[in-house]
């Protein structure tokens, strides 16, 4: 049996008690971050929703704060999102103190799902539920959830983006309050069905020209059932999303089993996007105490060519000023910390693991075509029967042509990211060790440099 140890991330943030699942309602403002997410406080397992909420300059170094949103008798406050509205045309503000408006599901006990809204005249702080509530009522299906709201260039006013059932509808607004629906976007071709949650649609700048992004956050998306995150690129038109790009496999964001319902901040400079770091299957379940799940790290989204095809990239955010002292190590080096990013540079194959003081062994394999994580030996893993049921692996599309490659890991107590080439390929993934893992080894032909990050 294993030893109870603080699994708790330093630099992903984590609640301070009670259980968290996704992302919300995340809004840049005068400086501030703010993060709001799924969370039920009186227990480390799933419960009737709130909206927890926490602040950062930096997305690394992340301050609680009070609960957002209470359940009402509307429902529990599902998933949904924020902006702020400098033109205060929701007139909840003034022009001079202009408000945030948060559109969440409101979840009803008997199932029903409609979309309501809530604003704060203080930066964040408080909530006040709108009496309009609901703002979009359910047109009669089971699962209508998960509004992301976001500035339509189009038609200069407010859309969203919701999941319904297997696909997403579009809605625009002018004042946030009243709602026309404008179109939808579903399963054809490439598109993996399965229940569609938690949506996102922005644009990014490549070569002079917007290219939207519509990410979808889906349950049962594999054979093993696991939920994962595909993207689709193309265009919108102010009413709806166009897959302009098509491919003909799906593309998926993260290729780790722990990276789920990552959505994008409204009002930010960069398109910078977070996730639940963790997986609907065993997340009950893990081994954290007082507290259950967290959230990836930030990461800034582009769009970059492989092998001819446009393909979104994601590098992990705010570490700047910690890969600034990266140094160069040799094999077998001690790590003297539990929070730290490895930047790996090679050629050929190699496997690349780090290692406890009881022999538990975290390993990243490269080949010609393939990076696997595997957590089979990394730790602690009877606490479900989904959590260790194979390897996983990742393609490494980007792979140059002599053969050379890049990585880089950024490990956290409990949680790796991944990333391939600069981000176009990604995998996260928790783990339990049983003690700190303190030495790194590697087979093949590699240089590594090490950054600590004391948070
Ligand atoms: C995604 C999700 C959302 C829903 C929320 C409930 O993980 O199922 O669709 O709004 O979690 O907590």
């Amino acid at each position: 049996m294993m030893k109870k140890r603080d699994y708790r991330p330093k630099i992903h943030f984590s609640p301070e008690e009670g259980w968290m699942n996704d992302p919300n309602g995340m809004v840049y403002v005068d400086g501030v971050y703010h993060f709001f997410y799924q969370k039920y406080p009186y227990d480390t397992s799933w419960g009737p929703m709130h909206w927890g909420h926490a602040t950062s300059r930096d997305l690394i170094h992340w301050e609680h704060q009070p609960i957002a949103l209470y359940p009402d008798e509307l429902g529990f406050i599902f998933s949904g999102s924020a902006v702020y509205d400098t033109q205060n045309s929701s007139e909840y503000g003034t022009n001079e103190n202009p408000p945030i408006i948060a559109i969440y599901t409101s979840h009803h006990k008997d199932g029903l799902e409609q979309q309501s809204i809530a604003y704060s005249n203080d930066k964040g702080r408080h909530f006040e539920k709108s009496y309009l509530n609901p703002v979009i009522k359910n047109p009669g299906i089971s699962d209508f959830r998960d509004p992301k709201a976001f500035w339509n260039p189009v038609r200069r006013c407010w859309s969203l983006v919701l999941a319904a059932q297997d696909r997403v509808f579009f809605y625009a607004s002018q004042d946030m309050k009243n709602w026309e629906k404008t179109g939808e976007f579903g399963p054809e071709g490439n598109h993996v069905k399965g229940v569609w949650e938690c949506p996102d649609l922005f644009p990014i700048e490549y070569k002079g020209k917007n290219v939207w992004v519509l990410v979808v956050s889906m349950t049962k998306a594999s054979e093993d059932d696991h939920c994962k995150m595909q993207y689709f690129l193309g265009d919108f038109d102010g009413e709806k999303f166009l897959c302009t790009y098509p491919s003909d496999e799906p593309r998926w964001l993260d290729e780790g089993f722990d990276n789920y319902a990552a959505v994008t901040f409204q009002n930010a400079k960069d398109v910078l996007l977070m996730g639940w770091g963790m997986n609907w299957q065993y997340a009950a379940q893990t081994p954290t105490e007082g507290y259950c799940g967290q959230a990836t790290l930030a990461r800034k989204l582009s769009l970059t060519e492989v092998d001819g095809a446009l393909t979104l990239a994601a590098a992990p955010a705010g570490l700047e000023k910690f890969r600034h002292s990266s140094y160069p190590i040799e094999n077998h080096t001690t790590i003297r910390t539990e929070t730290f990013g490895l930047k790996v540079s090679g050629k050929g194959d190699a496997k690349i693991c780090l290692k406890n003081s009881v022999g538990q062994k975290l390993k990243i394999y490269v080949t010609d075509t393939k990076i696997t994580v595997d957590r089979t030996m990394a730790g602690y893993k009877e606490f479900s029967e989904h959590f260790m049921t194979e390897k996983y692996s990742i393609s490494t599309a980007a792979r140059k042509k002599d053969g050379a490659w890049n990585l880089e890991l950024v490990f956290d107590v409990s949680i790796l990211e991944l990333f391939a080439e600069d981000g176009v390929d990604a995998i996260s993934t928790v783990v339990y060790p049983e003690t700190p893992y303190d030495r790194i080894s590697w087979k093949g032909d590699l240089s590594v440099e090490l950054y600590e990050i004391d948070a």
